[in-house]
């Protein structure tokens, strides 16, 4: 079958399931399953992208301790990997010996470009903009505009002269204070109200105007001390040359910020955010000095403690796109309790640091492998059927047998209940043996009483 099918957005939800059904042979459970929608309404969700068939689910799991500028936090995480929860609330727990974390940001600063092509002087142009851009400014800023009224709107404008396999051009950067919004529609709807005068005024022909996802000037930096006597010497020695060897290797920094991006994406996940905009400008950010480095530094203090460091552009909002839309963002959203864009930033960069310095402080003290081996295998126990404390006791025999398979875990569960069972009759055996001689004593006392 052809997936050239035209008219697919404008098909009804049973119509397009049909089409699926067709095309990828699914069975009635298949498409009962793609349409188990959860919390998220199908209704909400076709009005949230195009051709909806359904939707996904993820675990939201909660990291505990986090301890951030003085103030609790309890911070939902949607992720599909195990360990990234765990490891956070590890690292906050830990942190929380010293005093938790430090965060700061600037305002919320985003770029937006204007590509001008074929301007014939582009430092006369460069001139004209400066000279002209207050008045420019004056007259593309609505007063009403909610951005506005809460202080923010465009704060200024940067010039800058490429030089590309096209020939030069000029670039316009404009400064938009985006309040408590990741700020793309603000900036772009700037960038194309601004361009037709800039066309005017440079004589060249505006080709781009869009928001830059390097969020230079919407920097977040956070910190943490990890005391020694809390997590001791050898490893704080054993961190610093982790974070020697992602420094001296772009192939060791891409697997560190990964790490830094576990604990961010799942916190941007969880509240509908857009994590390829903070991915993609996390990692141009990262190589901004020419070499690709990571995102987070670590020293030792006077006192040999180990002190840990973020910095990082984050683009995060509490209004605007899904965040507001989707309901289980909403109640995330409840539970963080942050009241502005850059408190949420100051969290989420928190998040960054912890993930990061969790990964280290595992593979620094047993080797990441087995700290993960522990997760999956109970994973795997509770996928054959086991509850409560059977998962950590069959975990534990496919962990020692170097065995994690779901058909051994199979064959652990039965055994282990089996022993379980056997174990239980005994001692009910016992029980009522107990229970016999008592009955026996107490008989004996009475027929000794009756002679
Ligand atoms: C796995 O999701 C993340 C790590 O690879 C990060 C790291 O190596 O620093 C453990």
């Amino acid at each position: 079958m052809s997936s050239d099918v035209s008219g697919f957005h404008k098909l009804s939800l049973r119509k397009r399931l049909h089409v699926l059904k067709d095309f990828a042979k699914l069975t009635k459970n298949d498409i009962k399953v793609l349409t188990h929608t959860g919390a998220l309404e199908m209704k909400v969700a076709n009005a949230m992208i195009e051709n909806v068939i359904g939707t996904t689910q993820m675990p939201i799991g909660v990291a505990t301790h986090f301890k951030i500028n003085g103030k609790d936090y309890l911070i939902p995480m949607a992720i599909e990997e195990t360990s990234v929860v765990a490891a956070a609330s590890h690292a906050a727990k830990l942190a929380r010996r010293g005093s938790g974390f430090k965060a700061s940001s600037s305002d919320p600063i985003m770029i937006g470009q204007i590509q001008l092509m074929d301007v014939k002087d582009i430092q006369k142009s460069k001139k004209d903009i400066l000279i002209h851009f207050k008045e420019l400014k004056n007259m593309l800023t609505n007063k009403d505009s909610t951005i506005v009224k809460l202080g923010g709107g465009i704060k200024g404008v940067e010039l800058r002269e490429l030089h590309s396999n096209r020939g030069k051009m000029l670039v316009v950067h404009i400064l938009v204070d985006v309040r408590d919004a990741m700020g793309a529609n603000a900036v772009n709807t700037y960038c194309e109200m601004l361009a037709p005068y800039l066309e005017k005024l440079t004589g060249g022909r505006a080709v781009l105007k869009i928001i830059s996802n390097l969020a230079s000037k919407r920097i977040v930096k956070a910190s943490a001390v990890w005391k020694k006597e809390v997590i001791g010497e050898d490893i704080i020695d054993g961190i610093l040359d982790a974070y020697a060897f992602a420094k001296a290797d772009p192939f060791r920094a891409a697997t560190h910020n990964k790490g830094v991006m576990n604990g961010i994406d799942a916190v941007l996940i969880a509240t509908s955010n857009d994590w390829r905009a903070v991915e993609a400008g996390a990692h141009a950010y990262a190589a901004l000095k020419g070499n690709y480095g990571p995102l987070t530094r670590y020293t030792k203090n006077k006192n040999g403690d180990l002190v840990g460091y973020i910095e990082l552009p984050l683009s995060v909002g509490l209004i605007g796109g899904a965040t507001k839309i989707h309901p289980v963002s909403k109640i995330v959203l409840k539970i963080l309790g942050v009241e502005t864009s850059k408190e949420f930033a100051e969290v989420v960069a928190s998040v960054g640091l912890a993930n990061n310095f969790a990964a280290l402080h595992a593979m620094v003290k047993e080797g990441i492998t087995k700290g993960h081996m522990k997760l999956h295998a109970a994973n795997i126990a509770a996928n054959a059927g086991a509850h409560g404390r059977e998962v950590d006791m069959v975990a534990k025999t496919l962990v020692e047998e170097n065995n994690i398979s779901v058909t051994r875990a199979h064959e652990v569960l039965k055994k282990l209940r089996i022993t379980m069972r056997n174990k239980k009759i005994k001692r009910l055996l016992k029980r009522f043996e107990r229970h016999k001689k008592v009955k026996k004593w107490k008989k004996d006392k009475k027929d000794k009483k009756k002679k």
